[in-house]
């Protein structure tokens, strides 16, 4: 089985030139948020402290607030001081953003904006979302175990623009008293290229398939996006088997036979729908991490956040039955991508499969009838697994 984001032929990422220095200053900025996102980054810090006394991998761990909990605090979801540290740390590790209680808060205030602008401002273009499937737990999947057994994917999508931040967008009133809502969807020859370009790269590093996914056939930003896609293969990714699909088509597909793809290049609204898709096939939500990357600069570092495909769980929260996995696995990608400790990541991510092939579950995993346990017993759990193996 492959690692998550882990290139499938277990070969490592290419290293860039002056990569190794970011091993010296290890800087991760941690915003739990909300909902169970402080509970699972609970755990998450449990693991960076063994990290430090086990590994001497130590990190200079800096703290901050995002999302509702920003609000509450400053009246925003995210503080200008947190934004300047979120520069200038090596990565940041997110937890959740939202819940019902800023439901009601006008939307530039809701928690979730505090993540938009965290993604836009740090130039995070290139969203990873790997979907594995753990062995043990091919039973919790919704689709049968020979549709899901072996899964090894990996959705890329475009994180900055589109639809999300396209303009113009608002809310109008027109003069008959009706009301009228707006958001454009927008993509630039630019903004297509440099995400494909980085889908491509991590095709060629794992099976060597890309699908890229849009509406071609209604959406005339989907026909651009076809078209450069298609220019960008041509100009030295012919190594790479191209393909294209409609994303309605994509959404059956990865219920039909999701075992056809190797990675998928796909917009920002197409991306959020087909990754949470994509996630459920291995079985939980609460398992898939993913990475947000930005451009590579000349020293070959890139402005990097990490956080776990689900969102904050109100209905759970507080209840110390949310899965610290995504997370974790998160974390476990931030150690790979812009640590570049490939060794630690691969540690954390056998301790994770071991400890489920130990049928520890939470709620999400359990299974009808199964036994669960608790976040923190999970965290427990996974501390003497790393023991163990690093015995
Ligand atoms: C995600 C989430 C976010 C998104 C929300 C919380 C803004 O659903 O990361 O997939 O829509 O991008
Ligand atoms: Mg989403």
């Amino acid at each position: 089985m492959g690692g998550f984001g882990y290139p499938k032929r277990r070969e490592q990422p290419k290293k860039h030139e002056g990569e190794g220095s970011m091993a010296s200053n290890k800087r991760l900025l941690v915003l739990p948020g909300d909902g169970i996102g402080p509970e699972v980054m609970g755990e998450v810090r449990r693991v960076i402290d063994w990290m430090d006394r086990r590994r001497a991998v130590s990190f200079d761990v800096e703290e901050d607030l995002v999302g509702g909990a920003a609000f509450d605090a400053h009246g925003t979801p995210l503080h200008d001081n947190t934004m300047a540290r979120a520069h200038e740390v090596d990565a940041v590790l997110l937890g959740a953003v939202g819940g019902p209680k800023w439901d009601s808060l006008p939307f530039g205030q809701k928690p979730e904006r505090g993540l938009l602008r965290l993604r836009k401002e740090m130039g995070l273009f290139a969203n990873l979302r790997p979907a594995l499937c753990f062995e043990a737990l091919v039973e919790a999947s919704s689709l049968k175990p020979e549709i899901v057994s072996g899964l090894d994917l990996m959705i890329v999508r475009e994180l900055t623009g589109g639809v999300y931040f396209g303009e113009p967008r608002g809310i109008e009133e027109l003069p008959d008293g009706e009301r009228r809502g707006i958001n454009t969807q927008v993509y630039t020859t630019e903004e297509i290229r440099r995400v494909a370009a980085v889908a491509f790269e991590l095709a060629r590093k794992r099976g060597s398939k890309l699908c890229s996914v849009e509406k071609a056939n209604v959406m005339e930003s989907g026909v651009l996006w076809r078209e450069e896609v298609t220019k960008l293969h041509g100009e030295g990714y012919e190594d790479v088997e191209l393909s294209h699909m409609y994303a309605d088509n994509c959404a059956m597909q990865l219920v039909r036979y999701p075992k056809q793809f190797d990675v998928i290049v796909t917009d920002n609204l197409f991306g959020d729908m087909l990754s949470d898709e994509a996630a459920m096939l291995t079985g939980s939500l609460g398992m898939l991490p993913s990475a947000s990357l930005g451009a590579t600069d000349e020293t070959g570092r890139r402005k990097a956040l990490y956080e776990p495909v689900h969102g904050s769980a109100p209905d759970i929260t507080g209840e110390g039955k949310a899965n610290p996995l995504a997370t974790l696995l998160s974390f476990a990608m931030a150690l790979r991508y812009s640590f570049d400790l490939a060794d630690d990541a691969d540690l954390i991510e056998r301790a994770v499969e071991k400890v489920l092939a130990d049928g520890k579950r939470t709620g999400d995993i359990a299974g009808p009838g199964g036994q669960a346990i608790s976040t923190e017993a999970m965290g427990s759990a996974l501390i003497e697994e790393l023991d163990r193996m690093a015995a």
